[in-house]
Order: structure tokens, then sequence, then C-alpha cells
């Protein structure tokens, strides 16, 4: 798709919300469970903890998260129109995770599905929900970003347990009110034959559940980590520059690069290839680890909520994920500042 056509209507993010559970699993505590030390996941990862929701499921990350988002914003939950949730980790196959968050949330006159794109599930979801808006079809979508990557993290492989964390994030997209402010431009990929370094294998019907899948830990994410990072660290430059360069814009013109926390190596090359200073990008996977789809909109949500982040402030949102699956979305921030739109 191309960018800027003023006839059109814009999409932008009116409001954030997040929410993350109290119980914080440390890198002192994985020490104790598994062959690994708080130097190894700090210097390979940038991860010192992250939380883990002991009680409920991804819905319930969800729901927390868009309550904050109806707050922030001042409506009420009939007001949605349409819920799109990105999960890997949904409560269940079905129903969809967006008709449980539907129904705790009292959202009555909105539909809903969730989508399957793993980190990049997020920025999918986005580009999704910002079609509504832009045909004229839907003026408040819900999207929401949320993962309870515990429930499929086998916490005796020192591989995976160190990266995961639980958390929901979510953003309410609008009509804009400027042409010049909201969702701009985006870029997707994907490429299926990457699936075979990160995925879980059980449970769908290729591999129905049965003794044996539980037996050989067919229910927990497998990642083949150094494939996924050379491909990721590539794929995420790749996709931020492209973004850039499409626009016109220089390091200059960028406020923030808002990239999926799945490895401070790989924010820190994406960084490099977009020429900005380290203040420019946003980073909390030292506090949260790999949420999965809520590392983006968390994000959001904290620096908004801080101040940090201002209506006008030209933002690119980028990931990597299982799939595999990648993109990226020039945002200009819309929302003025906390608790008043
Ligand atoms: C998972 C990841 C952190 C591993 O880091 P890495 O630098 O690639 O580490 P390697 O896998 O090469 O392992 C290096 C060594 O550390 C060991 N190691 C692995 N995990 C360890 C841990 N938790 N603690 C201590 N040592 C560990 C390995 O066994 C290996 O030892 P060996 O050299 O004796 O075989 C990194 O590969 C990564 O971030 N991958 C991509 C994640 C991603 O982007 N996913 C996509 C979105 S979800």
């Amino acid at each position: 798709m191309s960018i800027q056509s003023n006839s059109r209507i814009r999409a932008a993010i009116t409001a954030v919300g997040h929410y993350v559970p109290e119980k914080i699993l440390s890198n002192a505590d994985l020490e104790k469970m598994v062959d690994t030390t708080d130097t190894w996941i700090q210097t390979r990862t940038g991860i010192r903890e992250r939380r883990i929701l002991e009680q409920g499921a991804t819905s319930d990350l969800g729901t927390k998260a868009l309550e904050m988002v109806l707050k922030n914003r001042g409506i009420d939950p009939e007001e949605i129109e349409v819920i799109i949730v990105a999960s890997v980790t949904p409560d269940m196959f079905f129903p969809s995770t967006a008709c449980i968050i539907q129904d705790k949330i009292g959202a009555k006159k909105a539909w809903g599905f969730d989508l399957s794109a793993a980190c990049s599930g997020f920025i999918y979801a986005l580009v999704v929900g910002t079609q509504f808006i832009e045909t004229g079809a839907y003026k408040k979508v819900a999207v929401i970003g949320a993962d309870k990557m515990s429930a499929i993290t086998d916490y005796t492989d020192r591989n995976t347990c160190i990266l995961f964390g639980d958390a929901g994030a979510a953003v309410l997209i609008e009509p804009s009110d400027d042409p010049t402010i909201g969702i701009l431009d985006h870029v997707l990929y994907a490429d299926g034959s990457g699936g075979c370094y990160l995925y879980m294998k059980g449970g769908g019907s290729l591999y129905p559940a049965t003794y044996e899948t539980v037996e050989n830990k067919m229910h927990y994410l497998y990642q083949d980590g150094k494939s996924v990072f050379k491909v990721a660290v590539i794929g995420m430059a790749d996709v931020s520059e492209e973004i850039m360069k499409r626009n016109n814009l220089t390091a200059n013109d960028v406020d923030y690069l808002v990239p999926h926390q799945a490895n401070l190596r790989i924010i820190d090359a994406c960084r490099e290839r977009m020429g900005l200073d380290a203040s420019k990008v946003m980073v909390n996977i030292d506090r949260f680890g790999n949420t999965t789809a809520a590392t983006i909109p968390l994000c959001l949500s904290e620096w908004w909520h801080c101040g940090k982040l201002k209506r006008g402030n030209t933002l690119v949102l980028s990931s990597f994920g299982a799939g595999y699956t990648w993109g990226a979305a020039l945002v200009r921030w819309a929302i003025n500042n906390p608790n008043k739109y």
C-alpha cells in the first residue's frame, strides 16, 4: 500500500493501555531452576526479569489492558465495534479469545477475532484494524496483543525459559482528526519456510494431544535460537530501513523506534542500521522479557503514560517472529497527554 492519500480516512491510535502480572521471575530465580547465570542472560539477551500470570489466562491480560484503554479514552465498552486479539496463547482454540474478552469487558456491540502471527502479531493486527477504519466501515476498533507465554514455556529448557514473560497491551484505533497523524504506512512479510525454527507442534490437528505428545514435550514452544537470531537481526533492520526509505525519512525525522523485544542485541542492530541514538529506542525487555504479541503496545503504553510520547512524534514500529513473520509500521502519534485525548 502507499502512504498519504488525503482523500482517504486516516486511522490513528487514540488510546493505549497495558497490564503486567505482579509476580516477577528474576534471573536469580532461573539460576535455581536451570543451568544458567544472571550474567549470561543479561549479556546474551538484555533481560533481567519477566512477569508470570499465576491465575487466569491470556484473556485476563487482554481484558485488563483494554479496561485501561477505555478508561484513558473515557468511553464505555459498548462503544467498541471490533476486537482483534493477536496471540499465540489463546485461552483455548475456540471460542476465540476476542469473544472471551468481548464478554468479560461487556463490549456487547462488538464482533471480533483472533490473529496468529506470533511476535509480529501486534503489527499484523494493527494493520488489519487500520483497514476497517480506512474503509469507513467502523469507527472504534480495539487491537490487543496479549500472551501468557508461561503457559507454553518449558521451565527445564534453558534455551527458551529465560526469554519469555506474560503481558497484555492494547490500543484503540479511530478515524484521525488530522490526515497527517495516525498509522501512515506499513510493510508486512511472511516466509513459511522458517516455520521449522520456532514452533509449538502439539495440540493442533497435526499432533492432537496424546500421552506421547505430552511425554515428548510437544506442547511447549521450541526455538532454534541461533538460526532465528540470524534472520531476525537482518529482517527487523531491513524492514525498518525500508519503511524509512520509502517515506524519505532520515534518522532525524524518527522520534522513536518501537521494536519487538526479543533480544537487546537484535534491537541494537536495528537501531544502528537506522542510524538512531539509543535514546530514541523504546526498550523494556530488561523488565518484561519477550511477551510476544504484547511487546510493542506495552512499550507504547509505558512511554505514553510517563509523558515521553507526545502527539506528533514519528514512530517506526518493527517486529520479527515465528512463521517467519516480520514487518514495520510508520505511526505519527495522535494522543496528546496522559488522561486527556
Ligand atoms: C536464544 C538466544 C538468546 C541464544 O543466544 P546465543 O548467543 O545465540 O546463544 P547460543 O544459542 O549460540 O548458545 C551459546 C552457548 O550458550 C549456551 N546456552 C544457551 N542458553 C543458555 C542459558 N540460558 N544459560 C547459559 N548458557 C546457555 C548454549 O548451550 C551454547 O553453549 P555451547 O556453545 O557450549 O553449545 C538468541 O539466539 C536469540 O535471541 N535468538 C533469537 C530470538 C528471537 O528473535 N526470536 C524471534 C522472536 S520470538
